[in-house]
């Protein structure tokens, strides 16, 4: 097959189409149903996209499609090269992915690296095999310790249960030894080590790539390699995703040898015309960032500082400057992001007294305090409206565009996420933010299918629902559509200038060519400067930018 996109369209040929492109995350599982199964599917996507064109994005990034049980939302994959038949076919991809490049808008595909699923044609083979066999090899599989090899190997925690090794009887292997998984037992982990795993991945990278996929999302792009030296070292408390303060020598996250990896697979994404381009999902020490977006390794790298950065100025703007001088430092760009599929919606973060301890709100089911769903909105669209006027791309999530909250009543007995169900249920997991879109503000799953959903949809749902929106014009929807499209009118440079302003609290920024971006933190009204009103959060009366608002403004 060509190495070369085939020119269709809608597609622009710039190399660097990336660098401030706009790219909206899609939970395939959640988006459109177009079969009533209750589970959204590729047609589905397909058959929205006219909604997507309407947001006038640059990129879609899928999360992950593949065969999979759904240990791990999909984040355990049985094959990566074909499209879990509850989503659809690889025909119904490639049709997808030709009405999206018809409209101009590019594709990513999420690969999994760190770990497979327990399901995998490998690890089956795997487990049927003898310790020390070729098969073993590509996973990771160690004798246990104690009289009968009867305790783990170490003492490494895993982020989805309590111990990080698995012994093989639980899926059914007959060898008595265990085997590492830095997520949940369905999810073990590949050995980087061995030459099969390594090109083995590059066949897949290859094989989307010559369907014409543009981009990938690296998962966990920090897990590869691993110190498997032994006597293993100690970890007896979890140390969370973020390997921080190892400066490329922790056990098993952000090690140096990790960039031999992405330094092969620049080498076939470079082969492409233009060539394929790939962010990474590393929970890394801030320094450590440019080392996965050099221009030699993956390109860009996730900075999700703003995730956690407070409502507020001093903080939006240290947070803003600091995540622009580390993409400069790599040539790389920016990766603005608010919400993803991992994370509470900002919507509810932003609604929500910042001294509430979230953890435990939503383990209360959203009940021990209030949450302030207007203002959450608002200030979670301003925040958005914000974010778009920086040099870079933005990576936003489905729904937010709507300004769609958390789902926090889950009934238990409904709860699909690992990072409840695994981990003691001491959190409540993650799928209030995976819980179906709203369409419609009535029928079937408010319009995401014929045949309700796999999570439940609450009543409020309506309220959001795309159908709702498109009828109001100071909607979020209507907001994030004008000033999506407005930036493509806009952008140029990736250059910044910050302006004084008479309070601290009211954050103003330029771009060039007289493009004004002022955010008002304070509780009152800010006075605009001079210029011509393109884009308000909020009303603007009388030249006042009301409290909680961004503007985007034009000045000669
Ligand atoms: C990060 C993904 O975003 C998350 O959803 C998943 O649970 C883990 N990686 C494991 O793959």
């Amino acid at each position: 097959m060509s190495k070369t996109t085939k020119k269709t369209s809608g597609l622009s040929q710039d190399k660097n189409w990336w660098r401030q492109a706009a790219i909206y995350q899609i939970y395939p599982r959640s988006f459109a149903d177009s079969n009533g199964d209750g589970i959204g599917d590729i047609k589905g996507i397909t058959s929205r996209i006219p909604y997507l064109k309407s947001l006038a994005i640059d990129a879609v990034w899928l999360s992950p499609f593949y065969p999979s049980a759904l240990a791990d939302g999909g984040y355990d994959v049985d094959d990566y090269r074909d499209v879990d038949p509850k989503l659809g076919t690889l025909a119904d991809f490639d049709e997808m992915l030709a009405g999206l490049h018809k409209e101009g808008i590019r594709v990513f595909v999420d690969i999994v690296p760190n770990h497979s699923s327990n399901l995998h044609e490998w690890f089956k083979e795997a487990l049927a095999a003898k310790p020390g066999s070729k098969a073993r090899e590509r996973y990771i599989f160690r004798d246990g310790k104690g009289a009968n090899g009867e305790l783990p190997p170490s003492d490494w925690v895993s982020h989805f249960a309590p111990s990080s090794w698995t012994h093989e009887s639980t899926f059914g292997g007959k060898n008595n030894q265990w085997f590492l998984h830095w997520f949940a037992p369905e999810q073990p982990d590949f050995n980087w080590e061995n030459r099969e795993v390594q090109k083995d991945f590059l066949k897949t990278l290859k094989f989307w790539s010559d369907r014409g996929v543009d981009g990938f999302r690296i998962d966990v792009a920090h897990g590869l390699a691993k110190d498997l030296s032994e006597p293993f070292r100690s970890m007896p408390v979890h140390e969370g995703l973020e390997q921080r303060g190892n400066k490329g020598k922790g056990i098993w996250g952000d090690r140096n040898e990790v960039f031999a990896i992405y330094k092969e697979w620049r080498k076939l994404f470079n082969q492409y015309d233009p060539p394929r381009v790939a962010v990474a999902e590393a929970f890394v020490h801030p320094e450590r960032l440019p080392l996965y977006a050099s221009t030699k390794t993956l390109g860009q790298c996730f900075d999700f500082r703003f995730i956690e950065t407070p409502f507020e100025a001093h903080a939006y703007k240290v947070a803003t400057k600091e995540a622009i001088e580390l993409a400069q430092k790599n040539k790389s760009s920016c990766t603005w992001t608010l919400s993803n599929h991992d994370q509470i919606r900002h919507a509810t973060k932003m609604g929500l007294n910042p001294a509430v301890n979230r953890r435990s709100w939503m383990l209360s089911n959203g009940t021990s305090h209030p949450l302030d769903k207007e203002s959450g909105t608002a200030n979670a669209l301003a925040a958005s409206i914000y974010i778009l006027g920086l040099p870079g791309s933005t990576y936003m999530y489905q729904g937010e565009e709507l300004g769609l909250h958390e789902v926090t009543d889950i009934p238990e007995s409904e709860i699909q996420d690992p990072q409840y169900l695994r981990n003691l249920k001491v959190d409540k997991g993650r799928d209030g933010c995976r819980v179906p879109l709203p369409w419609t503000a009535s029928g079937s799953s408010f319009g995401f299918g014929s045949g309700g959903a796999h999570l439940p949809q609450p009543k409020w749902f309506a309220d959001y629902a795309v159908e709702v929106e498109e009828k109001d014009e100071s909607s979020p929807l209507a907001i994030y559509r004008k000033a999506l499209s407005l930036r493509k009118e806009l952008q140029t440079k990736e250059e910044i200038k910050w302006h004084k302003t008479t309070d601290i609290s009211v954050l103003h920024y330029s771009r060039p060519n007289g493009w004004n971006v002022i955010i008002n933190f304070r509780a009152e009204n800010y006075q605009m400067p001079k210029g011509e009103l393109l884009l308000s959060t909020r009303p603007v009366v009388n030249g006042k930018i009301p409290a909680g608002t961004t503007v985007w403004f034009k000045k000669k």
